[in-house]
């Protein structure tokens, strides 16, 4: 993309974004997923960071929170509340630890895992070891002072003290993850405790806490809070300390943000249960592959879990790496967001092609620029026939919002006509079978147009069977039996088409796990270069 279609793009995503925001903050309406928007802005982030000289102050990329509440006195601090960058995959992980070597050259960085809670960011100052005021993030400067509210939670400790002392050595703390957290020598706070200490972490409900306290509005007829870090957030900011006392709120610690002498991030998860928090214990994470590992290890506990998550956080874990690294904008460089996938992800549709399945049936399917989506990277959805094709008013070049909850075939399930340029092509059901040209013909009352001749789907085969054997492309592990699977899938017309398919693209297929997939994949990609005489 060049400049001026990135400013065009640019320009249109911020429209559509604020429009959704709107919509979810003012009006309290949802039109699409909050994965479909996080895709989005991170699109829009993407292309600011390509061309950064595009970045305006009102980008939704710039901005932290919200605007504080009237009625709330006014919090000043020193520090800001950042927010942070978020990367999708393993690729974009690689890309930042690319980035901070690239700004610290020579430099090993570890890196500290914890689970990204799904609540509400709260700043708690400590004075003479005792609670004295506590925070929203508001702007990032200055929040919102709701200190009577917090009071009401009670795993916000009134009073610091050091528990650790009264535990083992061996004590690990109690919480939903099993890590154990690394052990330092690191024993400073009893000296430091009467000074003023700021600690940072997220007021959440837990799940069952929200599922019964929404049965509760819907029996009342009120209508119930779309997630538990909405309803957690609207019991902190209102005036009633008595409101806030009747939910059951919970607050998890994830930042010591005074310097009591610890040197390292992981310290700071050691020492915060000693001093009353409850805190995740996190992992250190001595290279990319073990914060993967942990990130999947979260993903499989992540269902039994008593609060939502969305992610995992990775800090540099050396604190003053992680602040000779700055931030940039609203975010610091030296930590990353590693979200789930959701289940929902916007991309382009790059062509819409006609695939022949074992009865003729011809099946318009979306080719699209790769996406990752439930946690794998697709490039493929069916579009089922040319109605459907009507009734989303889907065009080649259309951004679209990809659906692919749990394992199931990947569909298109919105156009977002906002982002148009003009340039988007119409797609014509085509008369003739794009394999052996003979008329397609269409029953009356069906909505599926076929090709009649019995010996097309046959030559479409035989085709891709020369295609794969050994004196052409010779793809190993591929067969007559995968390839049939492939056309009858619709995922695949020209042999050509092989070389885009994802990982994501095959695990939905009957006899495919991830495993298998890959092996496809990694097989199709080995035979890409072939000497000419079998080409
Ligand atoms: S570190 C620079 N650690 O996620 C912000 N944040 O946009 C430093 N969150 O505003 C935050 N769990 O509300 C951190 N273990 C965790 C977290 C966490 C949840 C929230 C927090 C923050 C948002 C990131």
């Amino acid at each position: 993309m060049n400049k001026q279609q990135a400013q065009e793009r640019i320009k249109k995503l911020k429209k559509v974004i604020n429009y959704h925001r709107y919509l979810y903050h003012v009006l309290e309406h949802q039109e699409i997923s909050e994965g479909a928007l996080d895709s989005l802005k991170h699109e829009l982030y993407q292309l600011e960071q390509q061309f950064p000289e595009l970045i305006t102050p009102d980008s939704p990329t710039q901005r932290v929170g919200g605007e504080p509440l009237e009625g709330f006195e006014k919090v000043k601090r020193k520090s800001p509340m950042l927010s942070l960058e978020d990367v999708f995959g393993q690729k974009e992980l690689e890309d930042w630890q690319n980035y901070l070597e690239r700004l610290i050259p020579n430099q090993k960085f570890d890196y500290f895992a914890e689970m990204k809670i799904d609540g509400f960011a709260i700043s708690l100052i400590y004075k003479n070891g005792v609670f004295w005021q506590g925070s929203t993030r508001g702007d990032g400067i200055t929040g919102e002072d709701v200190t009577q509210n917090l009071k009401t939670i009670e795993s916000i400790p009134l009073k610091l003290e050091i528990h650790g002392k009264l535990l083992s050595k061996d004590y690990d703390p109690p919480s939903a993850s099993s890590h154990s957290s690394l052990r330092s020598e690191w024993a400073p706070i009893e000296r430091n405790l009467k000074r003023e200490i700021e600690i940072r972490g997220e007021v959440y409900m837990e799940k069952k806490d929200f599922e019964k306290f929404n049965q509760e509005r819907k029996k009342r007829g009120e209508p119930a809070y779309a997630n538990p870090r909405n309803l957690a957030a609207g019991s902190i900011r209102q005036l009633d300390p008595k409101l806030a006392a009747s939910r059951p709120l919970k607050f998890l610690a994830y930042n010591i943000i005074t310097d009591l002498g610890q040197t390292l991030h992981s310290q700071e998860h050691q020492v915060l249960p000693q001093m009353g928090f409850k805190t995740d214990p996190g992992k250190v994470c001595k290279d990319l592959d073990e914060i993967v590992d942990f990130w999947k290890d979260i993903i499989k506990k992540r269902e039994r879990l008593p609060f939502q998550i969305d992610g995992i956080v990775i800090n540099v874990d050396d604190n003053s790496l992680f602040q000779k690294l700055g931030k940039v904008g609203k975010s610091p460089r030296g930590a990353r967001a590693f979200k789930f996938s959701p289940a929902q992800a916007t991309t382009v549709v790059e062509d819409i092609k006609i695939q022949i399945g074992r009865t003729g049936a011809a099946t318009p399917v979306a080719h699209l620029k790769p996406v990752e989506v439930g946690g794998v990277t697709i490039t493929r959805a069916t579009l089922h026939n040319e109605d459907e094709i009507k009734r989303l008013g889907v065009k080649i070049g259309d951004t679209v919002i990809i659906d692919r909850a749990g394992d199931v075939i990947p569909e298109v399930v919105k156009v977002m006509k906002d982002l148009r340029t003009g340039q988007e092509k119409e797609f014509k059901m085509p008369k003739a079978c794009p394999v052996c040209g003979s008329q397609l013909i269409k029953a009356a009352k069906e909505a599926i147009w076929r090709c009649p001749s019995s010996e097309c789907q046959a030559k479409q085969k035989r085709y891709f069977y020369h295609f794969i054997s050994k004196g052409a492309f010779d793809i190993k592990g591929v067969g007559p039996r995968i390839i049939d699977q492939l056309i009858e899938e619709n995922l695949v017309t020209d042999p050509a088409d092989l070389f885009e398919l994802k990982e994501g693209d095959l695990i939905p297929l009957e006899r495919f796990a991830e495993k298998s997939a890959q092996n496809l994949v990694q097989a199709l990609s080995k035979s890409k270069k072939i000497i000419l005489a079998r080409f």
